[in-house]
Formats: C-alpha cells, structure tokens, sequence
C-alpha cells in the first residue's frame, strides 16, 4: 500500500527538542502544528524556534526568506483535538511514561489515517509500552533526533514487535528524504544505541566529579582537548538536562538493572534543587 507524501506534521511538546524538530521540519517545507500545554509555554516555544531560526541565519545556513517561511508554516494548540488530520505526530514531552502513555493512548482516538506515524522522541522508554497504550501500534515507532535539531544529523529510528512496515518506511523516508537526516537502527532496548552508550559515560563523570577524582572543568578539558569531542561530559549534561539524563538512566536501570545506569547522588540532589542545566541557567556551569 502506498501512503501520502507526509506534509502535515504535529509536534507535541515545544521544549528544547520539540522546538527543534518542529524548525527542522518547517524549514523542509512541511505545515507543522505543535502542541504546548498552555499560551505562555507556546509562545516561549515559538520565541525559542524563532532564536534558532536566527542563529541559522547568522551563520548563513537558511536565508532570511527561508527563515520567514518557516515561521509562517509554524502555528501552535493547546487541544490535541487539533491533531485529526496530521500525518505524522512526533511526541516530545518530558521523559516520564505514564505522561506519554497518556498522550499516544488520546493521539490514537483523535488522528483519523491509518497509516499515520505516530513517532516518540523518547531517550530511554521502550516504544512497545507506548504502543500498548493505543488500540493500532502498528502505528507507533520512536524517531529519536539529537539536540541541537538543526545541527546534529542522526535520527535513531526504533520498531517494536508491533510497528507495521509501512510505518517504519514512511518514518524512515520522512527523516532522509525530507529532513536529509541519517537513520540507524535500533532494537527495541531501553536507550538504544546512542544513550546506551552515552549515559553511562556522563555518569561516571559525575561519580568523578562527586568522588573529587578532579574538578568539573579538568574533566570536561580533558575530553575536549584529549579526545576532539565538541563539548566535554558536564556540559554536555547541561546541554541535554539534569532532569532529562536522571529520567534516562532510571529507565536504563529499570531495564537492564546494571549499576553503571544508576543514577548518581549528586545528580540527584542537583535535580532536586532545580540545577537542571542550561534550561535553568545553571547546572554544573552558569548560564547568562
Ligand atoms: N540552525 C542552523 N545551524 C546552526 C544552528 C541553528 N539553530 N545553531 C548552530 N548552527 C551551526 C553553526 O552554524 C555551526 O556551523 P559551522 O560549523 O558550519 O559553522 C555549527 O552549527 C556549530 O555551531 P556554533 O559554532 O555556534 O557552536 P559550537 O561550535 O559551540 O557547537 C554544538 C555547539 C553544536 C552544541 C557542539 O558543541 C556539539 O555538537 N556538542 C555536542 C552535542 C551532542 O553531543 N549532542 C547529543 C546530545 S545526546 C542526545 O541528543 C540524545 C538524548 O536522548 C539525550
Ligand atoms: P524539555 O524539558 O526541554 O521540555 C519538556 C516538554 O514537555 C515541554 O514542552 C513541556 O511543556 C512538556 N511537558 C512537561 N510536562 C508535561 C505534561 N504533564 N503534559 C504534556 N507536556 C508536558 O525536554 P526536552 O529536552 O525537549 O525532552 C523532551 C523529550 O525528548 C524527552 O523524552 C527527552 O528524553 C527527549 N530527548 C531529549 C534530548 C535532549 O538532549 N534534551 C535529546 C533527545 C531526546
């Protein structure tokens, strides 16, 4: 069966990653409709899409025009009712899965094509326990893109037992084709491929910071300038969100009960004490 060419999408949630990916697919031509809970959050995620647009602009990857019209193909809700005619729908909301659950088991009521995508942006949560949360998983799949958005150029695409493969094609096609991102594969595992790898990486440099193994800045230059990476492990977490990596790991733990996904006291207290990094103005580093 041959589906639509995908021009309509809903993205739910306009965070750090949900703005990200409603502006990679405005600027690939696509109407988008994103979902905020309230007016204030949309236009903070609007004010958001639009600072990025900018920088796109400055550093001379979109022109001003393309930047206009993707602001025009943008528009905001706040009742998911709205989300009926859309072909694909990526969920973006916090890392926590009964609020996801929530989300899918109400997407699958309201949005009419059978053949939809209804995608997840999840770090950790396997996809099955949100496609249980629907009556046809066959259209639920995770497409997981990395932050930023527009710069980073994977995305992680992860079939459950469930996931028709019409909707693993047109999921894949839409990320290549249309946002000519490139897609890997991952089994239907807590944390895939890339956070499976990561996460316990940037926990052991908090253990290392914590024990007093060396001091935040020692740790983060010595992966920059020992190891070429853009940016060392503390801010990195920043960049990703306190709240963010500790959901992941937690999820992580729950699946494969391995000490090296637990999460680390001081990442805790520092969840607790709103730290959640850069989101926040401050995390391991302060924010202006
Ligand atoms: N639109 C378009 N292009 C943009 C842009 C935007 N909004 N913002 C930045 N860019 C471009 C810049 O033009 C620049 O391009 P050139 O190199 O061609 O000039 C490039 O992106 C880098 O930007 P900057 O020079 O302004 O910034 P930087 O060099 O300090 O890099 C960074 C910033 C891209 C964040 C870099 O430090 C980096 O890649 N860090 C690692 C990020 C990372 O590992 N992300 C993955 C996190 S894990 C995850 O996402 C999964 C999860 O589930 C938690
Ligand atoms: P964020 O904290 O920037 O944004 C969270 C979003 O969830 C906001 O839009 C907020 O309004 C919404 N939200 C919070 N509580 C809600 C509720 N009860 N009902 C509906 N919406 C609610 O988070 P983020 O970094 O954009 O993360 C969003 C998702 O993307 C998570 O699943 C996260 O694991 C995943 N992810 C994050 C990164 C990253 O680097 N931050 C990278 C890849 C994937």
């Amino acid at each position: 069966m041959t589906s639509e060419k995908i021009q309509r999408v809903g993205v739910i949630g306009a965070g750090i990653m949900g703005a990200g990916i409603a502006e990679v697919c405005a600027r690939a031509h696509v109407d988008v409709l994103v979902f905020e809970q309230t007016r204030e959050l949309a236009a903070a995620g609007r004010a958001r899409i639009l600072r990025s647009l900018d920088r796109g602009v400055s550093s001379g990857k979109i022109t001003e025009r393309e930047r206009e019209q993707a602001a025009w193909r943008l528009r905001f809700t706040s009742d998911l009712g709205d989300f009926a005619d859309r072909q694909l729908v990526v969920e973006a909301v916090l890392e926590d899965e009964k609020v996801k659950s929530a989300i899918f088991a109400e997407l699958d009521q309201v949005v009419t094509d059978p053949n939809a995508v209804l995608a997840s942006n999840t770090s950790s949560i396997p996809i099955m326990k949100l496609g249980i949360a629907t009556k046809a998983p066959e259209r639920v799949i995770g497409m997981h893109f990395f932050n930023p958005v527009p710069v980073l150029p994977l995305v992680e695409l992860v079939t459950t037992l469930k996931t028709s493969a019409a909707v693993s094609e047109r999921a894949e096609q839409f990320a290549s084709e249309v946002l000519g991102k490139q897609v890997v594969r991952s089994a239907d595992r807590s944390g895939f491929v890339v956070n499976a790898l990561l996460v316990p990486y940037l926990l052991s440099a908090i253990r290392m910071v914590e024990s007093g193994f060396a001091t935040k800045d020692d740790v983060d230059r010595a992966m920059v300038l020992g190891c070429n990476h853009p940016m060392g492990p503390l801010a990195l977490t920043d960049l990703v969100g306190l709240d963010t990596v500790k959901s992941i790991a937690d999820s992580m733990y729950e699946e494969f009960k391995e000490p090296l996904y637990s999460a680390p006291p001081l990442l805790l207290r520092m969840v607790e004490a709103g730290l959640v990094g850069k989101k926040s103005g401050a995390g391991f580093y302060e924010y202006g």
